[in-house]
């Protein structure tokens, strides 16, 4: 099977020992499920390869755009990891959970003044500054408050990560980070170090997400720690800490590869190690911002099949009653998944069919060519296995279907960290 919480018994599929058509009945569909065992698991497969080959200084940054709501944060919060923020409505989710924002990475490419004053006042530990405009305005929102700001400075190593176009970041034209190769990395190092309120605490970068290429961190750390020694030999100054970025992809389908996450873990540590002696620098304190790695193979979507469509000649469709609204992903980046008929699990996969969704446009696909029992009919139920990253989280309310609940489940026990939306929360702003 795809994920290792996912089982089949008596036809039918269970997710973390819990039979997914029950959950469906319980709470409807379309519903988002999570297995909180499963995050944790994640969460502690990183922990314990940074303790053993990073040491204590290493810190894991939930990157909480791939999945952000309370709960999430209460989870963070109880496994002792940082998190990575893009925006003030992810601050402000984290603090309303009560996560301690000193252990709070604020990331984008575009802080507005808002964002950094608010970073500020609620005392987030860093800030990831992408450029000097920012790093001026953090300076001057602390030097009228009389404070210090920790900084990283995002830069663009010049990496090309061959994953899909919109998920690549560390390329020398991105919008995001400064870059490294023209000179005006170091070029900013300088001027920050001048200011007396933001304190430069070392570098970020981030080269893509879903990337399975063998050395692409070693390939980005080779340029990175080269950087770090070139701004000792300028500037002397020592990085103390190097974040990384975005954590291993995952597997959404069977011809994805298995990847070990401890043995690269334990590669990469070994590389860092020997760059740094070989450049003289101080080994500095290693972070890593996994998103997707925690949260995919932790959630799975349900949904209740509607219409069947047959075109003799042509080509079949299955419609169910979500669809980009709840998963943007394939209209997206034509995204690969799992899809399965959770009532009809031990049958025969004879009859190929577009699975689509019930929003007014072509593009409302889940998948395409997938292939479904010849049984399947209306009210079955329909599973998209490894949606817990970039799903809930890219959720619209277009043609105005109402957000899907989030379920947790967790050990014996399934319980809602979100509400579905209501009708009347879809029209709660409206004047
Ligand atoms: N750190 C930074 C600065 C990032 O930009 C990202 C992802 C991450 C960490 C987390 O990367 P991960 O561990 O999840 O690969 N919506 C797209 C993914 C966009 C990723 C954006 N940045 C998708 O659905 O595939």
């Amino acid at each position: 099977m795809i994920c290792k919480n996912i089982t089949i018994k008596d036809n039918e599929l269970y997710f973390n020992n819990f039979k997914v058509t029950e959950l469906a009945k319980k709470y409807g569909t379309p519903l988002y499920i999570m297995d909180e065992n499963r995050i944790r698991e994640n969460v502690n497969a990183y922990k314990s390869a940074f303790k053993k080959y990073f040491g204590d200084s290493a810190l894991m940054l939930y990157a909480s755009k791939a999945c952000s709501f309370k709960y999430i944060y209460e989870i963070m919060k109880d496994e002792g990891v940082g998190i990575d923020l893009v925006s003030s409505g992810e601050l402000y989710t984290a603090k309303a959970a009560g996560f301690d924002l000193s252990k709070a990475y604020f990331h984008s490419n575009n802080k507005t003044d808002f964002d950094i004053a608010y970073g500020i006042e609620n005392g987030v530990g860093y800030f990831v500054a992408d450029n000097i405009e920012e790093v001026n305005v953090i300076e001057r929102e602390c030097e009228k408050l009389g404070k210090t700001q920790k900084i990283l400075l995002r830069l663009t190593p010049g990496i090309d990560t061959h994953t899909y176009e919109a998920d690549q970041t560390g390329k020398i034209d991105s919008k995001f980070g400064t870059a490294i190769e023209t000179g005006q990395a170091l070029t900013l190092v300088g001027e920050v170090l001048k200011l007396s309120h933001v304190k430069l605490m070392g570098f970020h970068c981030h080269v893509g997400s879903q990337v399975f290429e063998e050395d692409v961190y070693e390939r980005t750390s080779k340029i990175m720690l080269k950087f770090f020694a070139d701004v000792k030999e300028k500037y002397n100054f020592e990085t103390l800490e190097y974040d990384i970025g975005g954590g291993f992809g995952v597997r959404y389908v069977d011809s994805d590869p298995i990847l070990h996450l401890d043995t690269k873990l334990k590669e990469l540590s070994e590389y860092i190690n020997a760059e740094c002696g070989r450049l003289n620098i101080n080994v500095p304190a290693f972070r890593m911002e996994p998103g997707r790695s925690i949260v995919a193979d932790a959630g799975m979507t349900l949904y209740t099949v509607g219409t069947i469509k047959k075109i003799p000649g042509y080509k079949n469709y299955v419609s169910i009653d979500g669809g980009m609204a709840d998963n943007p992903r394939f209209a997206l980046y034509g995204a690969n998944y799992t899809c399965m008929v959770a009532n009809k699990m031990n049958e025969a996969l004879d009859f190929k069919a577009d699975l689509v969704g019930r929003c007014c446009e072509s593009g409302d696909i889940i998948q395409k060519d997938i292939m479904f029992p010849s049984s399947v009919k209306r009210y079955d139920i329909v599973a998209v296995a490894t949606t817990g990253a970039y799903n809930y989280s890219m959720a619209s309310n277009y043609n105005r279907l109402p957000r899907p609940a989030v379920v947790m489940l967790k050990d014996d026990n399934d319980f809602v960290v979100v509400k579905a939306e209501s009708f009347d929360n879809l029209i709660q702003n409206d004047i």
